[in-house]
């Protein structure tokens, strides 16, 4: 057996846990506090019993609620600036990736006091960073157990911070706090965390281990299970917390073995046509798979029947992985998202730059199971297009 090394934070995981964010976390977070969060969640009054909770146990809350979807790098440095004004002791991360993501490099920074243009890459941030609790509101991500924060630099360049010291302390998961997501939210985050777990289940990362296919089986397991209640119905709070799980286990899974092609080729769609991440992965998911078959259909026929179990009478590998890659097809569009990349804005003359954008993300498609070069990948977006 190859050996390997799997990091992960404490997980609380308890409806209205983020009610009681200060007694879950003790004096972790120091007496000054830095809460990253979004506008829109705060405008609902979705942070108000995690930051009462703080205000209560005599914390003095910063609050920093500008993070934007696909947050940029000034948007970073303006929550460190913020934070270093008021001399915060500790960083909590409110909200969706964005938020978590930004939440991650404000505490490394703040903590370490590193620049921005020395930390992105894999292993390249030092630390240390301040105590870190992120609290996810949506189910997709990860980012809540992930020692990763995608940011965006510049106009609409993606970059990636990796590094176990931005893995948090502690990741808080209260169902009741995605109750509220909207369908089309809710379908693309879920889909997004599928992905994860099918990624990180055929990695050929060298560290793709045991622990990392195990917690992939399970969140396909709850994912598959309960992403149509979930849509459908956003009050269904068993499902809710299905998916808040499942998404934390793919996100563990991948945090350990990384994520691939799926991935690589959703950035340029998400980057240059604002198409939300989830929505990007699931455009190219069926189309990447099929281009992948020919190496991993044994591992996609393995996990086949975790997501959907009525794969499990398909009679062979190669009929079982055929039925996962539909059924994966079909689920996006009974969940009510686009299938083609022509209904997102993008025009077939945009393809080939996003072929060439795509092989800027090497370090994903090092992990895909079959290379892909910028040919396969310019085929795999027409047969998306
Ligand atoms: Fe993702």
């Amino acid at each position: 057996m190859n050996p390997f090394q799997f990091r992960a934070p404490t997980i609380v995981f308890a409806n209205k846990s983020a009610a009681q964010l200060y007694d879950l976390v003790g004096g972790l977070l120091g007496d000054k506090v830095l809460f990253v969060t979004d506008s829109g969640l705060r405008r609902l009054g979705i942070c108000d019993a995690a930051i009462g909770s703080l205000d209560r146990a005599g914390a003095k809350v910063e609050i920093f609620s500008d993070v934007e979807a696909d947050p940029s790098s000034r948007t970073v440095l303006r929550a460190v600036d913020d934070g270093r004004s008021a001399g915060v002791t500790g960083v909590v991360g409110f909200g969706g990736g964005s938020s978590l993501d930004v939440a991650k490099l404000a505490a490394l920074l703040l903590g370490s006091g590193e620049d921005i243009d020395g930390v992105w890459g894999v292993g390249n941030a030092k630390g240390p960073r301040l105590p870190l609790v992120l609290v996810p509101t949506t189910a997709g991500t990860g980012s809540e157990v992930t020692p990763v924060s995608i940011i965006t630099v510049g106009e609409d360049e993606k970059r990636g911070v990796s590094s176990p010291i931005i893995l948090p302390d502690i990741a808080i998961l209260d169902p009741e706090l995605t109750v509220g997501l909207p369908p089309a939210i809710t379908a693309a985050t879920g889909v997004d965390a599928m992905v994860h777990a099918i990624e990180a289940y055929t990695s050929k990362s060298g560290n793709n281990n045991p622990i990392s296919r195990t917690l992939a089986r399970e969140a396909l397991k709850l994912l598959g299970a309960n992403i149509e209640r979930a849509v459908l119905d956003g009050a269904d709070l068993e499902a809710r917390g299905a998916m808040l799980l499942g998404s934390m286990l793919a996100g563990q899974a991948f945090a350990n073995s990384p994520v691939a092609a799926v991935h690589a080729l959703a950035y340029p769609v998400g980057g240059t046509f604002h198409v939300p991440h989830g929505l990007s992965n699931s455009l190219v998911l069926p189309h990447v798979l099929r281009f992948n078959a020919p190496e991993a259909a044994h591992l996609y026929a393995e996990i086949a029947a975790d997501a959907f179990p009525e794969i499990a009478e398909e009679p062979s590998v190669q009929s079982k992985c055929v039925a996962f890659i539909e059924a994966l097809a079909s689920l996006s569009s009974r969940l009510g998202m686009s299938t083609k990349l022509r209904d997102v804005g993008v025009g077939e003359r945009h393809l080939a730059q996003m072929a060439k954008d795509a092989m800027k993300q090497q370090r994903l498609l090092v992990n895909n199971p079959r290379p892909v070069t910028e040919s396969d990948a310019l085929a795999i977006y027409r047969a998306a297009w």
